[in-house]
């Protein structure tokens, strides 16, 4: 019998650590109409060679599916249940029950995330929801006998007022004494991670003047940059926001929660307007991304030199309905149809990738006009309601579209709906309108002009 118990004693231990590992996962957001079901998704989840999913809710089909897999599975409680779920025992304990119990006999669960990105919510009542949360959530698996499982959520880099230099990390003062030190107290105590997204693009992109492509890249041979206060050599601009996370969390007390990456990745495509997100970037990026996270020994950050970060890649899909800029749209290393964006294997074996990367067009600022028009195969009711919207905003947005006007001919929904969505965009980019629609407008950068009638633009 002692035997019998070392040993399983033994087989439990090695999993937990191995589950502990550099192992990457994917994200799996389905935000889009078209995408493969969840029996074909987990099998292009193994063909990328991905060990983890991350998914943002705990649906029952997917989890299903994952049954009797090797596959790490993170599931979230969903933000809006964040607020009761802080309030009453009882509804967490009936969450977990619903939606861990049953399934974590069979699916590796091992991580469940509370909301998504909840410090960077507008809503900032659900703020002071989210440790309390946190806490009843972990209190209710520890109820039901579930040990494994860590508590954690996910956190954007903005959760930080300053991140550079890297030394000079420090959450922002709205939430650092409420809410992060709370929620660093209840990490270190269940020993779990600092769960957070972090992309190296959109760092890069709103600072492209400045920061080095190829540092945003993990490509740079020549460019470093050494941290004046702890003399730590970056290569890279990953690190670097990495390590502000570090020296954050060591500013309130906190030095040693472990990392973890909810999600990184870098976008295969974008609007005109938007910079570097193109295949080239992407497969480099991310093919980087995974080569250093897989590295044995663990490679770490400057500031945690040989620490293990394990990590999800954002995203299996171009998810075609996510709202905002094209970019969030691209993330995907799947087209919907399963076919793969570039070649990437997340397993770490690092192959010869063969097939050669298109050239990227676009890592300069594009320069010149763009127009907003309606999207390929738009649905005529929706855009007749996004008409009237647009046109109701601004001065004279739909003048030229009256009846007699320059631009009423050809007199066709789709014609109309392109002037209106150019007319509105050409008025509110500046203010921060964008050219979606709910997807049924896109950017484009040939005229649509025709005859008389002159379409507004946007010059860049
Ligand atoms: C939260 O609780 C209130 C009061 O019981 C209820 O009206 C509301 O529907 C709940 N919200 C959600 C998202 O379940
Ligand atoms: C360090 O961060 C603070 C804000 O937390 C900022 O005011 C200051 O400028 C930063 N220092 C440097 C050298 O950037
Ligand atoms: C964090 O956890 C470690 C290990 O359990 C403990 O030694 C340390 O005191 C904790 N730190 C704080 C600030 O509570
Ligand atoms: C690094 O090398 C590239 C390519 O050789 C060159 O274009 C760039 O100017 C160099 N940057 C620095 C900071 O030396
Ligand atoms: C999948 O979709 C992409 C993008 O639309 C397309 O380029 C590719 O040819 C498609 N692959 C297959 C096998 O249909
Ligand atoms: C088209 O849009 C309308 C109104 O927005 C909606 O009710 C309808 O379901 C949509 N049709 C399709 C096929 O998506
Ligand atoms: C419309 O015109 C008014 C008065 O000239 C101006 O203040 C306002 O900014 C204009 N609106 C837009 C969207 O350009």
């Amino acid at each position: 019998m002692g035997f019998v118990h070392l040993f399983i004693f033994a087989f439990i231990v090695s999993t937990c650590s191995a589950e502990i590992s550099n192992k990457v996962g994917i994200n799996w957001g389905q935000l889009g109409n078209n995408l493969p079901s969840p029996p074909r998704s987990v099998e292009l989840v193994k063909s990328l060679g991905a060990k983890r999913i991350k998914i943002y809710d705990a649906n029952p089909d997917i989890l299903k599916v994952l049954k009797d897999t090797d596959i790490i599975v993170s599931i979230m409680v969903p933000n809006e249940l964040i607020a009761n779920i802080s309030k009453s025992q009882y509804l967490s304990d009936q969450w977990v029950k619903t939606n861990v119990v049953p399934f974590y006999t069979e699916v590796k669960i091992r991580y469940v995330l509370v909301g998504n990105e909840i410090l960077t919510n507008p809503d900032t009542g659900t703020w002071y929801n989210l440790v309390p949360a946190m806490r009843r959530i972990k209190s209710s698996l520890k109820t039901h006998k579930i040990h494994k499982v860590k508590v954690g959520t996910p956190s954007a880099m903005n959760v930080l007022e300053s991140s550079f230099p890297p030394s000079n990390g420090t959450f922002r003062s709205d939430i650092s004494a409420p809410i992060i030190k709370p929620m660093l107290q209840f990490l270190n105590r269940t020993k779990s991670f600092f769960f957070v997204d972090v992309y190296p693009y959109f760092a890069w992109a709103d600072n492209a003047k400045d920061i080095n492509l190829d540092y945003a890249l993990f490509e740079s041979k020549n460019v470093t940059y050494t941290d004046p206060v702890t003399s730590l050599t970056y290569t890279n601009l990953f690190d670097q926001m990495m390590d502000a996370i570090v020296f954050a969390m060591k500013r309130l007390g906190y030095p040693d929660i472990r990392l973890f990456i909810a999600e990184t990745g870098w976008p295969n495509n974008g609007d005109f307007d938007q910079i570097g997100a193109n295949i080239y970037n992407a497969a480099t990026y991310n093919r980087n991304v995974v080569k250093r996270l897989t590295t044995k020994p663990a490679f770490g950050t400057p500031a945690r030199p040989g620490s293990v970060i394990p990590s999800f890649i954002f995203a299996l899909y171009n998810e075609n309905q996510k709202p905002g800029p094209g970019t969030e749209r691209h993330f995907g290393l799947l087209y919907p149809n399963g076919s793969k964006v570039y070649e990437i294997d997340l397993s770490g074996n690092t192959p010869e990738y063969t097939k050669p990367l298109p050239a990227p067009t676009n890592n300069e600022p594009y320069k010149g006009k763009i127009w907003c028009v309606a999207a390929e195969g738009a649905n005529k009711t929706a855009l007749g309601d996004a008409i009237s919207y647009a046109c109701s905003q601004g001065n004279k947005t739909c003048e030229q579209i009256q009846p007699g006007n320059k631009c009423f001919k050809p007199n066709s929904l789709v014609w109309h709906a392109s002037y209106a969505f150019s007319s509105y965009w050409a008025q509110f980019k500046k203010m921060g309108g964008s050219c979606y629609f709910n997807g049924l407008a896109t950017q484009t950068v040939s005229d649509p002009s025709f005859g008389h009638c002159k379409f507004p633009s946007v010059t860049l």
